[in-house]
Protein backbone atom coordinates (compact mmCIF):
# COMPACT_ATOMS: atom_id res chain seq x y z
CA UNK A 1 0.00 0.00 0.00
CA UNK A 2 1.25 3.47 -0.83
CA UNK A 3 1.85 6.37 1.00
CA UNK A 4 -1.17 7.97 -0.88
CA UNK A 5 -3.39 4.89 0.05
CA UNK A 6 -3.05 4.62 3.42
CA UNK A 7 -3.60 8.37 3.81
CA UNK A 8 -6.85 8.53 1.48
CA UNK A 9 -7.79 5.93 3.54
CA UNK A 10 -7.33 7.47 7.01
CA UNK A 11 -8.82 10.76 5.69
CA UNK A 12 -11.89 8.95 4.34
CA UNK A 13 -12.14 7.39 8.52
CA UNK A 14 -11.85 10.74 9.49
CA UNK A 15 -14.32 12.05 7.23
CA UNK A 16 -16.79 9.42 8.75
CA UNK A 17 -15.76 10.01 12.02
CA UNK A 18 -16.66 13.57 11.65
CA UNK A 19 -19.48 13.85 9.35
CA UNK A 20 -20.95 10.00 8.89
CA UNK A 21 -22.40 9.22 12.18
CA UNK A 22 -22.71 13.02 13.50
CA UNK A 23 -26.39 13.29 14.25
CA UNK A 24 -25.88 17.24 13.90
CA UNK A 25 -26.61 19.86 16.80
CA UNK A 26 -29.27 20.13 19.28
CA UNK A 27 -31.90 22.32 18.04
CA UNK A 28 -30.91 24.46 21.28
CA UNK A 29 -27.69 25.07 20.08
CA UNK A 30 -28.32 26.34 16.71
CA UNK A 31 -31.09 28.36 18.14
CA UNK A 32 -28.91 30.19 21.04
CA UNK A 33 -26.07 30.87 17.84
CA UNK A 34 -29.12 32.84 15.74
CA UNK A 35 -30.16 34.59 18.91
CA UNK A 36 -26.55 36.10 19.81
CA UNK A 37 -26.37 36.92 15.73
CA UNK A 38 -29.74 38.99 15.94
CA UNK A 39 -29.03 40.58 18.70
CA UNK A 40 -25.77 42.14 17.30
CA UNK A 41 -27.19 43.29 14.43
CA UNK A 42 -30.15 44.88 16.78
CA UNK A 43 -27.43 46.51 18.34
CA UNK A 44 -26.01 47.80 15.43
CA UNK A 45 -28.94 49.13 14.08
CA UNK A 46 -29.85 51.52 17.15
CA UNK A 47 -25.72 52.41 17.04
CA UNK A 48 -25.78 52.91 13.03
CA UNK A 49 -24.81 56.61 12.51
CA UNK A 50 -26.03 57.01 9.06
CA UNK A 51 -29.60 56.01 6.98
CA UNK A 52 -27.56 54.00 4.62
CA UNK A 53 -25.87 52.30 7.47
CA UNK A 54 -29.14 51.65 9.53
CA UNK A 55 -31.25 50.32 6.02
CA UNK A 56 -28.01 48.21 5.51
CA UNK A 57 -28.26 46.39 8.69
CA UNK A 58 -32.03 46.35 9.01
CA UNK A 59 -32.17 43.95 5.57
CA UNK A 60 -29.36 41.50 7.39
CA UNK A 61 -31.89 41.74 10.63
CA UNK A 62 -35.14 40.89 8.42
CA UNK A 63 -32.89 38.17 6.38
CA UNK A 64 -31.82 36.68 9.81
CA UNK A 65 -35.03 36.73 12.00
CA UNK A 66 -37.65 36.46 9.46
CA UNK A 67 -36.82 32.75 8.60
CA UNK A 68 -35.39 31.87 12.09
CA UNK A 69 -39.20 33.28 13.58
CA UNK A 70 -41.37 31.31 10.64
CA UNK A 71 -39.13 27.66 11.54
CA UNK A 72 -39.16 28.03 15.08
CA UNK A 73 -42.88 28.26 15.03
CA UNK A 74 -42.87 25.92 12.58
CA UNK A 75 -40.62 23.45 14.81
CA UNK A 76 -40.29 24.49 17.44
CA UNK A 77 -43.81 26.18 18.81
CA UNK A 78 -46.26 23.99 17.31
CA UNK A 79 -44.26 21.10 18.84
CA UNK A 80 -44.94 22.21 22.10
CA UNK A 81 -48.51 23.61 21.60
CA UNK A 82 -50.67 20.46 22.36
CA UNK A 83 -48.10 19.27 25.31
CA UNK A 84 -49.63 21.13 28.13
CA UNK A 85 -51.66 24.32 29.02
CA UNK A 86 -48.01 25.81 29.84
CA UNK A 87 -46.15 24.77 27.33
CA UNK A 88 -49.29 26.28 25.16
CA UNK A 89 -49.31 29.41 27.31
CA UNK A 90 -45.48 29.91 26.24
CA UNK A 91 -45.92 28.96 22.68
CA UNK A 92 -49.05 31.51 22.37
CA UNK A 93 -46.70 33.68 23.94
CA UNK A 94 -44.21 33.42 21.52
CA UNK A 95 -46.18 34.20 18.57
CA UNK A 96 -47.59 37.00 19.75
CA UNK A 97 -44.33 38.29 20.48
CA UNK A 98 -43.26 37.25 16.92
CA UNK A 99 -45.76 39.02 15.17
CA UNK A 100 -45.13 42.45 16.47
CA UNK A 101 -41.07 42.50 15.50
CA UNK A 102 -42.68 41.15 12.03
CA UNK A 103 -44.96 44.72 12.35
CA UNK A 104 -42.20 46.35 13.62
CA UNK A 105 -39.64 45.26 11.05
CA UNK A 106 -42.84 46.38 8.28
CA UNK A 107 -42.79 49.76 9.90
CA UNK A 108 -38.70 50.48 9.76
CA UNK A 109 -38.85 48.89 6.11
CA UNK A 110 -41.36 51.81 5.44
CA UNK A 111 -39.39 55.00 6.86
CA UNK A 112 -37.21 56.45 4.65
CA UNK A 113 -35.09 58.73 7.01
CA UNK A 114 -33.64 56.07 9.17
CA UNK A 115 -31.96 58.92 11.03
CA UNK A 116 -35.36 59.87 12.27
CA UNK A 117 -36.04 59.97 16.12
CA UNK A 118 -39.18 58.28 14.65
CA UNK A 119 -37.22 55.09 13.48
CA UNK A 120 -34.60 55.50 15.95
CA UNK A 121 -37.64 55.14 18.87
CA UNK A 122 -39.01 51.96 17.02
CA UNK A 123 -35.60 50.17 16.56
CA UNK A 124 -35.26 50.73 20.44
CA UNK A 125 -38.15 49.53 20.95
CA UNK A 126 -37.65 46.40 18.92
CA UNK A 127 -34.07 45.49 20.21
CA UNK A 128 -35.96 45.64 23.70
CA UNK A 129 -38.69 43.72 22.53
CA UNK A 130 -36.28 41.04 20.76
CA UNK A 131 -33.70 41.06 24.36
CA UNK A 132 -37.11 40.38 26.64
CA UNK A 133 -38.45 37.49 23.92
CA UNK A 134 -35.21 36.01 23.94
CA UNK A 135 -34.61 36.17 27.53
CA UNK A 136 -38.15 34.44 28.23
CA UNK A 137 -38.00 31.82 24.95
CA UNK A 138 -34.63 30.38 26.83
CA UNK A 139 -36.18 29.69 30.16
CA UNK A 140 -39.91 29.20 29.39
CA UNK A 141 -39.88 27.80 25.97
CA UNK A 142 -36.70 25.95 26.35
CA UNK A 143 -37.57 24.23 29.47
CA UNK A 144 -40.98 22.96 27.56
CA UNK A 145 -39.12 21.81 24.92
CA UNK A 146 -36.10 19.46 27.27
CA UNK A 147 -39.33 18.36 28.84
CA UNK A 148 -40.72 16.93 25.76
CA UNK A 149 -38.08 16.10 23.65
CA UNK A 150 -34.82 13.84 24.08
CA UNK A 151 -31.72 15.37 22.65
CA UNK A 152 -32.27 12.75 19.64
CA UNK A 153 -35.55 14.39 19.15
CA UNK A 154 -34.40 17.45 19.34
CA UNK A 155 -31.22 16.39 16.66
CA UNK A 156 -34.17 15.53 14.38
CA UNK A 157 -35.62 18.98 14.93
CA UNK A 158 -32.66 20.86 14.18
CA UNK A 159 -32.33 19.19 10.82
CA UNK A 160 -35.76 20.14 9.96
CA UNK A 161 -35.31 23.30 10.93
CA UNK A 162 -32.63 24.14 8.83
CA UNK A 163 -34.35 22.80 6.08
CA UNK A 164 -37.73 25.13 6.91
CA UNK A 165 -35.59 27.97 7.01
CA UNK A 166 -34.20 27.69 3.79
CA UNK A 167 -37.75 27.44 1.87
CA UNK A 168 -38.50 31.03 3.62
CA UNK A 169 -38.89 34.01 1.17
CA UNK A 170 -38.20 37.50 2.89
CA UNK A 171 -39.46 40.65 1.44
FE1 LIG B 1 -35.87 32.36 18.78
FE1 LIG C 1 -38.71 33.57 18.74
Amino acid sequence: MSIMDVFTKTSKKVEHAIVGDDPGFDILHTLKQEHEEVQDLLKKLVEGESTAARKATLKKIKAALVPHSRAEEKLVYDAILTKDKQSKVDGTEGYIEHSLADKMLGNLGKMTNAMSPEFTATAKVLKELIAHHIQEEESNVWADVRKHFSVRHRQEMNRKFLAAKKKIKVN
